[in-house]
C-alpha cells in the first residue's frame, strides 16, 4: 500500500516504558515509509549532557543542548546508561526542558509529510491532531522480562528484581507528574501488547493504519 508523498499523515505512540511502543513505531514506519522520531530519547539526550556537565542543568544550558541535537548525534548506546535512564525522567518534568524539545519535535514533524512519533505526550500536546493515536499498554512483568533480555544483550549484571523496580518508578514520575503526564487521550486506540508476539503485533497494526488511511482516502489498498 502507498501513500502519496504530499499527502500528510501523522501517528502518535504513547504509552509507558517498555510497553512496546517503539519497536511498534519502527514497525509501522517501516512498512509504510513513514519517518520516525523517538521523543524519549530527546529527553535521554538532555540527561547525558546534564550528566557531562557535572549534573547541573538550567534553561540556558537546555536550550543550548537542543540547539545542538542532530539525529546522528541521538544515534549513541550512552543513551541507554540506567544513569541516563534515570534521569531523563526527573528533567523531563521541567517545563523548560519541556518547552524546548516541544520546538524541536514541532520542528521535526512539520518538516516530515507522513510521521510516527512515540513518547509519553505525544497525542496529547506534541500532535493533539494525529490522524491515529495510539496507547501502547503492557503488564509489568512482560516490560520487565522484555527489558531484561535487552540489559543481558548488553552484558548487564542487573536481575529481573531491579528492573522491574526500575520500570516502576519511571513510570510513577511519568504518570504523575504535573507537566504533561502519561494519559490516555480521548479517541487513541489501546493496544495491549502483553500477549502479543512481533507477528502478532505487525499485523495488528498494518491493519489499524490501513484502515484509518482507508478511512481518510490517503491510499488505496
Ligand atoms: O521513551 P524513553 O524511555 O526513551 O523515555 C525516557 C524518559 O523521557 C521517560 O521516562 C520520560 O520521563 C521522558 N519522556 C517524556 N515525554 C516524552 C518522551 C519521554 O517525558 N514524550
Amino acid at each position: 500500500m502507498k501513500i502519496t508523498k504530499k499527502i500528510k499523515f501523522k501517528i502518535s505512540a504513547d504509552g509507558s516504558s517498555a510497553s512496546g511502543k517503539t519497536t511498534a513505531s519502527k514497525l509501522i514506519a517501516k512498512k509504510f515509509k513513514m519517518r520516525f522520531l523517538s521523543s524519549g530519547i530527546l529527553y535521554r539526550f538532555c540527561a547525558l549532557k546534564t550528566i557531562e556537565n557535572n549534573n547541573k542543568y538550567n534553561e540556558k544550558l537546555i536550550k543550548k543542548i537542543v540547539k545542538s541535537i542532530t539525529l546522528k548525534k541521538l544515534d549513541n548506546k550512552k543513551l541507554y546508561n540506567p544513569d541516563v535512564t534515570r534521569l531523563s525522567s526527573i528533567i523531563a518534568k521541567k517545563p523548560f526542558v519541556r518547552n524546548a524539545l516541544k520546538s524541536f519535535q514541532k520542528n521535526f514533524i512539520k518538516k516530515s509529510g507522513l510521521v510516527v512519533v512515540e513518547g509519553r505526550d505525544i497525542g496529547t500536546k506534541i500532535m493533539p491532531d494525529a490522524d491515529l493515536k495510539l496507547f501502547f499498554t503492557c503488564s509489568i512483568k512482560e516490560k520487565a522480562k522484555r527489558r531484561l533480555k535487552e540489559f543481558k544483550k548488553l552484558n548487564s549484571s542487573i536481575n529481573l528484581k531491579e528492573v522491574k523496580k526500575a520500570l516502576k518508578l519511571r513510570d510513577f514520575h511519568d504518570k504523575n507528574r504535573k507537566e504533561s503526564p502519561l494519559l490516555f487521550t480521548k479517541g487513541a486506540v489501546l493496544v495491549d501488547t502483553t500477549k502479543l508476539n512481533l507477528t502478532q503485533m505487525r499485523v495488528k497494526l498494518k491493519n489499524l493504519v490501513k484502515k484509518e488511511i482507508n478511512k481518510k482516502k490517503y491510499g488505496s489498498l
